[in-house]
């Protein structure tokens, strides 16, 4: 029977994997530390590992996982920012959860606009404790605005439709756009130039790193709020941070941080946290940061956890590995699975 490691597994991760796996068919060994090269000997005695978003996975770990014998790594997860897929080529299959929920991440992007705009966050303090004042609690119409969204796959369609169901004007931009869609593509200055509210659904590569940075902040409207749900490093948090405190934009909503790692998913409420600049993003009252949630949904954990068990089976069953991955799968050379076969 084939063993797997999970690592960063939390209690709503092995509750949704407990309800959707036969333990006849594999063992699960759940490990709540983060998989990185002081933690891969966990692995040991296992085929496979299960990791998540922040879980480092560069080359250094994939070698010892792969003198562990580890051949499978399966992400729990679509982003694969965090796997070195070249040094993983020929020795480990990767595999992904392409798709889980793109409901679950774009409706959260509208919550965390819709409370960074009419702060039901501070009413909800507010009237807990008989404060029933409005001062400070001023919004703004979405009805006529304009969201740009950068990044039109399966979670920025959802967030599209999401704002046309607001009376929003929608303008986009993707370095592949979709010809066959309604969509409004713009370049991304004007993007940057025309937009009330911008929200990234692009994946984190060497091109969108940064894209958020002083230049591109300073192309924005004063009043323009950026709304991330996407990778934390699309956005130079420093030069964000400086473009908030000056008002040159008017707010952000962040679901990722660029050095998130070491502190989203834990509760650091009894320490001092040593990151200044999100402690500093968090003191903002034109910010809002949610910890890497906008996947949680009952609905996205059983996807996820059902799609990873097929994609275990399937590599056991010596099937052809639909949503695996490899450097070469979005280059020009030619991937095997193009002739559906595995990538290596
Ligand atoms: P997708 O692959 O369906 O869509 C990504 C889109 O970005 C594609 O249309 C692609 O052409 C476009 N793109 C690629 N390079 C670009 C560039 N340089 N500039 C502009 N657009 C570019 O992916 P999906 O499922 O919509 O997910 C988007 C991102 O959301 C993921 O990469 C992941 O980082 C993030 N995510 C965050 C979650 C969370 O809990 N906060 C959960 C799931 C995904």
């Amino acid at each position: 029977m084939p063993k797997f490691a999970m690592f960063d597994a939390k209690k709503y991760d092995i509750a949704s994997f407990n309800r959707n796996f036969d333990s006849q068919e594999i063992t699960l060994k759940y490990y709540d530390t983060k998989l990185n090269i002081d933690t891969v000997h966990l692995a040991k005695g296992c085929d496979g590992v299960i990791v998540f978003v922040n879980d480092t996975l560069d080359k250094p770990v994939i070698d010892a996982l792969y003198d562990l014998g580890i051949r499978l790594i399966a992400l729990r997860c679509a982003g694969f920012n965090n796997v070195d897929v070249r040094a993983a080529f020929g020795k480990i299959h990767v595999v992904r959860v392409p798709a889980y929920s793109p409901y679950a991440v774009a409706e959260h992007a509208m919550a965390l606009l819709l409370t960074l705009n009419r702060k039901t966050h501070k009413a909800y303090l507010r009237t807990r404790d008989f404060n029933f004042s409005l001062y400070g609690l001023t919004g703004f119409d979405l009805h006529e605005k304009t969201a740009g969204i950068i990044g039109t796959g399966k979670i920025g369609k959802v967030f599209i439709d999401i704002c046309r169901g607001f009376g929003m004007k929608v303008i986009a931009y993707d370095a592949f756009p979709d010809k066959n869609s309604d969509i409004d593509y713009v370049t991304l200055d004007e993007l940057f130039a025309r937009s009330d509210i911008i929200s990234l659904h692009c994946p984190l590569t060497a091109e969108t790193r940064h894209m958020i940075d002083s230049e591109s902040l300073n192309k924005m409207k004063n009043s323009c709020v950026i709304i991330n749900t996407s990778r934390g490093a699309l956005i130079n948090a420093e030069e964000l941070l400086f473009a908030l405190k000056n008002g040159k934009i008017a707010g952000a909503a962040l679901d990722v941080y660029e050095e998130e790692a070491d502190i989203f998913f834990e509760d650091h409420s009894d320490m001092i946290v040593q990151d200044d600049t999100i402690s500093r993003l968090i003191s903002l009252p034109n910010v809002i940061v949610t910890s890497h949630q906008a996947f949680l949904t009952h609905e996205a954990l059983d996807n996820i956890a059902q799609t990873t068990l097929k994609n275990i089976r399937d590599f056991f069953d010596g099937k052809v590995l639909e949503n695996e991955l490899c450097y070469r799968c979005h280059r020009k050379e030619e991937c095997k699975k193009n002739r559906s076969e595995r990538c290596f």
